[in-house]
């Protein structure tokens, strides 16, 4: 299958990604690198750096997000602030940032599925 992790390069996603490409499927990481590192990235899986939050901006759409995004059979979304303190203390960066981006991604109609993790849960029922 062709898959899109987002959040590739956090703690999750990277895990992910290896039993993804241990099993044989086609994948591609979304990925701001605000709390996920460089260092996290796998041979074998395509990583675009790009902040979520923009998917509402086409002007700020590229080619190579658009490559990514083509033809994806399955979305993990994993793309958050994922510490519970901060979001207490800053709830409008944490809501414009797991909410936005989770609003954006491509309608779950034209895929098989898209797989959350609990940050966003509650966006996703
Ligand atoms: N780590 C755990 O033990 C654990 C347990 C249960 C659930 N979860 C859930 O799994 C998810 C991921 O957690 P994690 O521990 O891997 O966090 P993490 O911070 O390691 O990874 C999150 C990744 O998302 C990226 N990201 C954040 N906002 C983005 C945006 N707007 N656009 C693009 N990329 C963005 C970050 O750069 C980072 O690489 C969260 O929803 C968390 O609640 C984590």
């Amino acid at each position: 299958m062709r898959v899109l992790v987002t959040g590739g390069a956090g703690f999750v996603g990277t895990n992910l990604i290896k039993r993804l490409l241990k099993d044989g499927h086609e994948v591609a990481s979304i990925d701001n690198y605000s709390t996920g590192y460089k260092e996290n990235e796998q041979e074998g899986c395509k990583y675009v750096n790009y902040n979520l939050e923009d998917l509402n901006q086409p002007t700020l759409f590229d080619k190579e997000l658009f490559g990514v995004l083509d033809g994806v059979d399955t979305i993990f979304h994993m793309a958050a602030l994922a510490r519970i303190q901060p979001s207490i203390v800053d709830p409008t960066t944490a809501i414009n940032n797991n909410f936005n981006s989770t609003l954006y991604l491509p309608s779950p109609g034209k895929i098989t599925g898209i797989e959350s993790s609990s940050s966003m849960l509650p966006l996703m029922v």
